[in-house]
């Protein structure tokens, strides 16, 4: 039967995939984004917008009412905002995951929430692959906050009765998300600038490593998310289990788009983890999730929407 989601960050980048999921399965989706990053244009046809902060309770509340489950997503997704505007992305990140916790369980019935946590939760863990009882040792507050929803997922589930899955996704990519803004993750600035033969920035010698998640998959772990429904707070990695060196990246992309490789060498950056890879085995289990998409797959498909010759 069609029932009604909330999407909060829905105009964004993953948001924004995950709606037209829930359209494409006959869904309604209401969104509540207040377009500091996402867009308008990014949403499918018959989304209802509602344009307000996601840490004000009262545009959560009103927001909130009548649905089957909400998707909280929004967010200041930027490690370096967090270094700038420390209150501020803390007002974004954690004070309006509690909103939404707390709109969800002012309900007739307590809705159930499943939220974006950041494998950032993790900071610079060195037993790999890592699991979900590894202990968070965040190191921006971008992962303290985002470590912060997962407490408070805890809280909204035991004191308050509201069913909450955090994800905890790694490096996810895919179309729509935006080369040109200041916090594009390194395949979207890869993408662009090696299919226009322009040369690219390589922070370091490029051995460091990354678990890349396509946005296809976080959305497919998001959706089997909701369908748990769980008595007990629950989290979980979404990754791919595969590691890929930056370097790497670079080469099959500029494969895939036939460019010879410009690098321009610059020192790493401060902070920068080395290696980042997620064990997927809890989620696979538990959310009973297909295969992973490929790299390659997955980069073409990126490239095929930048329109981009390849
Ligand atoms: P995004 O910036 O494209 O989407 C975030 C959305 O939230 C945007 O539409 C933005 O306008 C909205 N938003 C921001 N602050 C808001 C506020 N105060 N009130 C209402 N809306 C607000 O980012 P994304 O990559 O799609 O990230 C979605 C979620 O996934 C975020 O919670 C992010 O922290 C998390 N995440 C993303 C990645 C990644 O690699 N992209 C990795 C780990 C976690
Ligand atoms: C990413 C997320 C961050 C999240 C973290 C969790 C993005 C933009 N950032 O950070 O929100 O908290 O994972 O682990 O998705 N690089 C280059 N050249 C470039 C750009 C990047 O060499 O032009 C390198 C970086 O130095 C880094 C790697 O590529 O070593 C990945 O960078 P990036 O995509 O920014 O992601 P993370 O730093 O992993």
């Amino acid at each position: 039967m069609a029932e009604t989601f909330l999407v909060t960050g829905g105009a964004g980048f993953i948001g924004s995939h995950l709606c037209e999921a829930l359209r494409r399965r006959g869904d309604a989706v209401r969104v509540l984004d207040d377009l500091s990053s996402g867009k308008r244009t990014n949403l499918p046809p018959e989304t209802e917008l509602i344009i307000g902060d996601v840490a004000d309770p009262d545009a959560v509340l009103g927001a909130m009412a009548g649905v089957a489950g909400c998707f909280h997503l929004a967010a200041i997704a930027s490690v370096s905002r967090g270094v700038t505007d420390w209150l501020g992305t803390h007002r974004a990140n954690l004070t309006g995951t509690i909103a939404v916790f707390d709109a969800a369980r002012r309900q007739p019935t307590p809705v159930p929430v499943v939220y974006a946590s950041s494998a950032a939760v993790y900071g610079a863990c060195t037993d790999l692959p890592i699991v979900e009882s590894a202990e968070p040792r965040p190191l921006s507050a971008y992962g303290a906050d985002k470590y912060g929803c997962e407490l408070h997922g805890r809280v909204a589930s035991q004191i308050h009765g509201v069913p909450t899955v955090g994800l905890r996704f790694f490096n996810v990519y895919g179309p729509r998300q935006d080369p040109a803004s200041p916090y594009s993750g390194v395949i979207s600035i890869f993408c662009d600038r090696i299919s226009r033969g322009e040369p690219i920035a390589m922070h370091g010698d490029g051995q460091q490593t990354r678990d890349f998640v396509a946005v296809e998959d976080v959305v497919g772990a998001l959706l089997a998310a909701m369908a748990l429904r769980p008595a007990d707070a629950q989290v979980f990695n979404v990754c791919t289990s595969v590691p890929t060196s930056v370097m790497e990246l670079a080469e099959t992309i500029a494969g895939l788009c036939r460019r010879t490789l410009t690098v321009q060498h610059q020192p790493a950056r401060t902070g920068d983890i080395r290696h980042s890879l997620g064990s997927r085995n809890a989620a696979r289990a538990a959310l009973g999730l297909a295969d992973t998409v490929p790299l390659r797959v997955g980069l073409a498909r990126t490239l095929d929407w930048l329109g981009l010759s390849r």
